[in-house]
Parts: structure tokens; sequence; C-alpha cells
């Protein structure tokens, strides 16, 4: 009878112990949650011999493999090769069809990751990273079994656009500090980078034509710090190395309200009229036609608050289009990406009338340079030209405005995924005009159902802003935007009918552990167990 007892906790032990290091698949921390996981039995372990090994043709596929290698090293100590030739990480390329599905096989011989297009085979990547013992996030080598549980991993997004939004306007935002969001972006599957470039505090992108623009413009930011900006090549590298992520960089230049960086910098932007009595007015009271520039124009003053919609371009005023034209023309060059964001929020100083004529007329802008426009909201109080997109963060009514028009719409609501948020009244750091966020607030919505009349079909994709008024640095970024940022990832990825906030919260701690590796100081919201 003793034996039997001792025999029993015996084996109690070796199961938990089996079940400790091999885990099932199913089990594995992975955000966002893949469409459909079969569990197997049994692992498989990566081990000093172990290489990745290419199938498929692309010129991609080597830096891809590398990409993996460069992840797994550090941590590992393996030489892991990547070659055509062998290795038990099989990386398949099966056509190149821009597909971002993939299929992860893992049996007691190998991984196997197979897509037809070169974004499904990273994503696998990030799975694959993922389904690995956290510890593989160290830059130094651990000790640890590098075990992975046996099953398959089919996955596919819900959305084609799973984005988020750095204003790097009200504090500039380094280049690094950039390609560390990017890094973070890539391990959430997320494929576009919206940079808010320009605002009242701050115009950060060089135009060689209109070079006050960052020699005034970006001398400053919010608080009066010194500001910042990126000359066209730093801007370009951030483009490459977005793009090595499979992440695409969407400029915005915000227009024509938030733009007094630009009327400080030059003065013959701004608007008001020399009416023929010689006396000024402001343009919003002068007829349409009446465009001649001002005699003695006088720039505005740098601004270092947060007080919004109080500035707007000259809309009646020819050179404001000849202004636009050069800053599109210049940023579209170094932008391969499709989308050109014109802004377009909170012109309250601008008259609707005007207002409606000048985002018509910056359409038509950036569509002479091969771009599509997305813009606020209330740009869809103008006639969108087919295939402009409006992002919805305040107004349905305008998200409907845009859909009656056949446009799509990027979901932003500000109640759900404004970055900025504070999580509740004691954050150290944000806002909370539009609410306080906590995390499971954050993932407790459904894109296509949230704004009344707008479903799925309706809908580009979703987009986590993180506006920077209160944001200085990158441990400010990190506190604001994750979790909430792997929150979004998993609402834009995964089908509402296969995650649960439960599910979720139980996922979480895994990611929290790679950041707490990676040395992210993320919030630790009450609402989950670490
Ligand atoms: C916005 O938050 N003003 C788009």
């Amino acid at each position: 009878m003793k034996k039997t007892l001792w025999t029993l906790a015996i084996g109690g032990l070796l199961a938990l112990g089996a079940c400790q290091t091999s885990p099932k698949l199913s089990e594995s921390g992975l955000i966002p949650l893949p469409q459909q996981i079969t569990d197997g039995s049994g692992k498989f372990e990566l081990s000093n011999s172990s290489g990745i090994k290419l199938v498929g043709n692309s010129e991609r596929l080597t830096r891809i493999g590398e990409y993996l290698a460069e992840k797994l090293r550090p941590a590992t100590g393996y030489d892991i090769p990547v070659s055509y030739d062998a290795g038990e990480i099989v990386l398949e390329l099966t056509g190149n069809d821009g597909s971002e599905a993939y299929e992860i096989q893992v049996t007691g011989d190998g991984v196997k990751i197979t897509s037809s297009g070169e974004a499904g085979l990273f994503y696998g990547i990030q799975t694959l990273l993922q389904l690995l013992p956290v510890e593989i996030s160290n830059s130094s080598v651990q000790n640890v079994a590098w075990v992975i549980p046996q099953g398959t991993i089919q996955d596919e997004p819900e959305y084609g656009y799973r984005g988020s939004m750095l204003d790097v306007a009200r504090h500039f935002i380094s280049v690094e500090d950039v390609k560390f969001y990017i890094d973070q972006m890539a391990q959430l599957k997320l494929n576009y980078l919206h940079l808010h470039l320009t605002d009242d505090q701050g115009w950060r992108i060089e135009i060689k034509s209109w070079p006050k623009l960052t020699e005034i413009g970006g001398s400053t930011q919010v608080g009066g710090g010194p500001g910042g900006f990126y000359t066209q090549e730093q801007y370009k590298d951030m483009v490459a190395y977005a793009a090595e992520r499979f992440i695409t960089i969407v400029p915005e230049v915000d227009m024509p309200g938030h733009t007094n960086a630009a009327l400080a910098s030059y003065a013959e932007l701004n608007p008001g009229v020399n009416l023929p009595n010689g006396k000024l007015d402001s343009v919003n009271k002068a007829p349409l036609d009446y465009q001649m520039p001002l005699k003695n124009p006088q720039a505005s003053e740098l601004y270092t608050g947060i007080e919004v919609g109080w500035s707007t371009f000259a809309p009646k005023l020819e050179l404001t289009y000849a202004f636009v034209d050069s800053v599109v023309r210049e940023i579209s060059e170094i932008t391969p990406g499709p989308y050109f964001h014109i802004g377009g929020d909170e012109s309250h100083v601008t008259e609707q009338d005007d207002y409606v004529y000048f985002i018509e007329r910056v359409q038509d802008i950036v569509s002479k340079y091969g771009k599509t426009s997305i813009g606020w909201d209330e740009v869809a109080t103008a006639k969108l030209l087919p295939g402009n997109v409006a992002q919805f963060w305040a107004k349905e009514e305008n998200a409907k405005l845009a859909k009656e028009q056949g446009n799509k719409v990027l979901m932003s609501p500000a109640k759900k995924i404004y970055l900025d948020m504070q999580y509740d009244s004691t954050t150290r750091i944000g806002l909370h005009w539009a609410a306080y966020i906590e995390l499971d607030s954050a993932y407790l919505w459904e894109p296509s159902t949230y704004a009344e009349g707008i479903a799925k079909e309706n809908i580009l994709g979703v987009e986590a802003p993180l506006w920077t008024e209160t944001v200085t640095n990158r441990a400010d970024i990190s506190y604001l935007a994750f979790p909430r940022l792997a929150a979004m990832a998993e609402v834009a990825w995964t089908a509402q009918d296969k995650r649960t906030w439960e599910g979720f919260s139980k996922r979480i701690p895994a990611q929290g552990k790679r950041w707490d590796i990676q040395g992210v100081g993320f919030y630790k919201s009450p609402k989950v167990v670490w």
C-alpha cells in the first residue's frame, strides 16, 4: 500500500515535470493568438547541430532566414547556419503572392514554416520565437532546454492593416527609439507605422525646398526642449529598417490645422489677405477667389503648449498649394509605401467650406504623386477620392460619411486604442480626455461592431496611435504602449470568436517576461497575474 502511494507520488511528480518542460502548443503564450492550433504529443528540441534550411525562390529568403538565425544565436549560443542544403528548421516559400498566412508544423524531427508570401514566413518566425522558452529573448547564452511542443498552427490575420502611430511632433522621437518601436511592432505582427511628422509644436522631416521648416519649425517641442527632425537620409533609413520587418511607413503631414510649426517657419504661409482698403483681414472672411499673398506677412510664434484646434493654413492662398505640392512630392519620393496621411483633424478655425476645398485639393496633389490619402475622420465631410481612407478616431457620423461614399475606414477609436490615455487616474503620464483605458478595456472591443453601421467589409484595419504631449523618452513610450499594443495587435489579428480576455490575460504574462528580458518597462496592469 505504502509502495503504491509512493509510486503514485513519484509518477505524479514526473508527470508534472514532463508538463513543465513540454507544455502543449495550445498553452504557449502566443500573442496575437493564431487562428488555429492543433496539439500533438511530444516535443522538438533545438540543439547545437540545428540549422535553418531555406526552400523556395526569393532573393529575400536568405535575409529572412538570417533574421531568424540572429534571433536564435545569442541565447542558445548555437551556430544556426542558414542554407539551402540542410537544417531542422525549414522555411518554405511556396510562392510570392504577398500572403500573410502561414503554417507551422512541429514534429520530433524539426519545425517547418510554410507560406506563399514572404510576410507570412516572417510572421511564422515571430510565432516560432514565441513558442520557444522566453529566455530566447536574452542577448547572452542561457542554460535552457530549447524545446517546442509538437503540433500544427494555421494562421492568418483578420485585417490587412494593423498599425500604430507615433507622434514625433509633440516630442521628437529619435531614430533609435523609432527603431526600437518597430522591433516591438514586428514581434506583434503589426505591419504599418504611421509617423505623425508635423504639428503645431514641431516640423520633423527635412523638406529640401522649404529648409526653414526644420531650421525653425523643428527647433523646439512641447515644454520648450530642443526638438529635432529627421534628415531625408534618416527617414529613408527608418523606412528601410521597417521594410526589413514587413512594416510600411505612413508619413503624416497634418493640415490645414495643427500647422503652427510651418506658420512659424514661413511668414508668407499665414492666413490673411490684403484687402483693397489696405487692411488685413482673416482669410476665412475673404472671398474664395481672393488669393493674394500678404504684403508684410508675420510669422507666428513657435508654440510649446498642448492646446489644439487654433492654427490653420490659408486655404484661399495659392501659395499654400505650391507649398503642399513640394512637401508631398519630396516625402512621396522617399516613401515606397502606398499611403500619405494628410491629417485633417481639429481644424476648428478653418471655415467648413474652405476646409472641404482644401482637403479636396490636397487629395488631388497626393494622388498626383501616386499615393493614396488617409485622413482623420473629419476628411469624410469632403468628397473623398476613390480608395482614400478615413481614420475613425472620434465621430461615428464621419465614419458613416466615408462608408456612404464607398471609402474604407481605419479604426482608431480614442476610447479604446489611444495609447496616450491614462490607464487610470494614478497613471504617471498620459491624458484622459477620451477615457481611462485599462488593459481589459483596450482588449474588450471588436472593430467590426464598434461603430454603428461600420461592418468588417467597410474596415481597412486597426491602428493604435500614441500621442506624445506627455511622452518624452523610450521609458514613457514603453509604459503607455505596452501591454496595450499587444491587446490591439490581437484585436486586429485574431477573429473575435477565437479570442477571449480570459485567454489573453493568461498568455500576456509570457510576453511580459520577454519584455522584462528585453528591458522594456511595460505597465504591469493589476488586471493580470504577471
Ligand atoms: C486626433 O486625436 N486629433 C486625431
